[in-house]
């Protein structure tokens, strides 16, 4: 294989990323598919908290849900309502 063609395979990983790269669309869907089951998305959506606020109150629901979603859906969706619903400033 030539260097250059190693050069490139290198680049499309670094661009790539890694596999657990967070993606908005993806996340959102995860939140609207997990967390309308028992009461409205607007139940989060009208609310503003932190990161750790968030943290909490997806782990609650996630004991309420009791292996409907795993720690990876429920990390995403930590991470997608921190960053539409995170703190009022
Ligand atoms: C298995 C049922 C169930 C699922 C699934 C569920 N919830 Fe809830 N949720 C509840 C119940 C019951 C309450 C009211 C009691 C409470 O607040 O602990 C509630 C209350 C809430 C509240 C208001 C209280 C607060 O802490 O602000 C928010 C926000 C919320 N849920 C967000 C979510 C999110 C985000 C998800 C998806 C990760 C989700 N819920 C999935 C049952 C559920």
């Amino acid at each position: 294989m030539s260097r250059f063609v190693l050069a490139l395979l290198l680049a499309a990983v670094f661009v790539g990323g890694p596999a657990t790269a967070y993606d908005q669309a993806a996340a959102e869907k995860l939140f609207q598919k997990h967390c309308a089951t028992c009461h409205h998305l607007d139940r989060a959506l009208k609310k503003n908290k932190d990161r750790a606020g968030w943290d909490k109150t997806v782990k609650r629901m996630q004991g309420y849900a009791s292996g409907m979603f795993t720690d990876g859906a429920a990390e995403s969706i930590v991470e997608y309502l921190t960053r539409v619903r995170g703190p009022k400033d």
